[in-house]
């Protein structure tokens, strides 16, 4: 037999030949239209399932409504879930007197008041904050005129380059909700959470002995 020629069965008897090259073609193809395509559709399929997953999200898909009450007033904040507390307050809220220092809970240059509890905003998501009330330094001025606590410390020189301050008065503004009579002692344990790197702690101290003493009511 010619080594080019199959005889695949044809209806007129007479074996039809076949090119080696014609028959390797067709059975190419076919062989493509039954195992390769469902393998070819399915990467096909599957690529289209990923470009679904990778679709751009709408703007504001993450995003979370926040509602809590920022110095008296109601606030409402459409935030990504990883924001700081300190980042709403400044970047949002446009609140910028409370500080971002070391954005480790480390130091306290980002204190603000929360519920009446002295917290560190920067270690702190703003979801946390739902439903609460805030209290920054800007919170406790009454219109132009400046807190006991705020004078205080002007009165006692409890700064020097007074980064670290809207922090310290926020602590001492907790402590003192707290305890309107505090001793030295208990003044610098409850602001032991507040580092000043100019180290003014002694004027510090006396600044919130003073405030304690002008405090609102006595
Ligand atoms: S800035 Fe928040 S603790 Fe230092
Ligand atoms: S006054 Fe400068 S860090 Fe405290």
């Amino acid at each position: 037999m010619n080594k080019e020629t199959l005889s695949p069965g044809t209806h007129s008897g007479k074996p039809k030949a076949i090119s080696r090259r014609k028959f390797l073609k067709g059975f190419g193809s076919g062989v493509v239209g039954t195992a390769v395509m469902p393998g070819a559709l399915a990467a096909i399929a599957a690529n289209n399932e990923k470009e679904k997953s990778t679709e751009v999200s709408p703007p504001h898909a993450d995003k979370v409504m926040l509602s809590l009450k920022v110095n008296g007033k109601r606030v409402r904040a459409l935030v990504e879930p990883r924001t700081t507390l300190a980042e709403l307050l400044r970047d949002h809220l446009h609140l910028t007197g409370t500080k971002i220092v070391c954005n480790h809970g480390e130091c306290g240059g980002c204190t603000v008041v929360m519920n009446g509890k002295a917290v560190y905003s920067c270690h702190m998501l703003a979801l946390d904050a739902e439903g609460k009330e805030i209290l920054t330094i800007e919170g406790l001025m009454n219109g132009e005129k400046l807190h006991p606590l705020q004078q205080a410390f002007i009165d006692k020189d409890g700064f020097q380059c007074g980064f670290c301050t809207p922090g310290q008065i926020m602590a001492a503004y907790a402590l003192l909700l707290e305890n309107r009579e505090p001793s030295e002692e208990q003044v610098k344990e409850a602001m032991s959470g507040n580092i000043c790197r100019c180290g003014a702690y002694p004027n510090i101290i006396k600044s919130v002995m003073e405030g304690a003493a002008h405090w609102p009511g006595r």
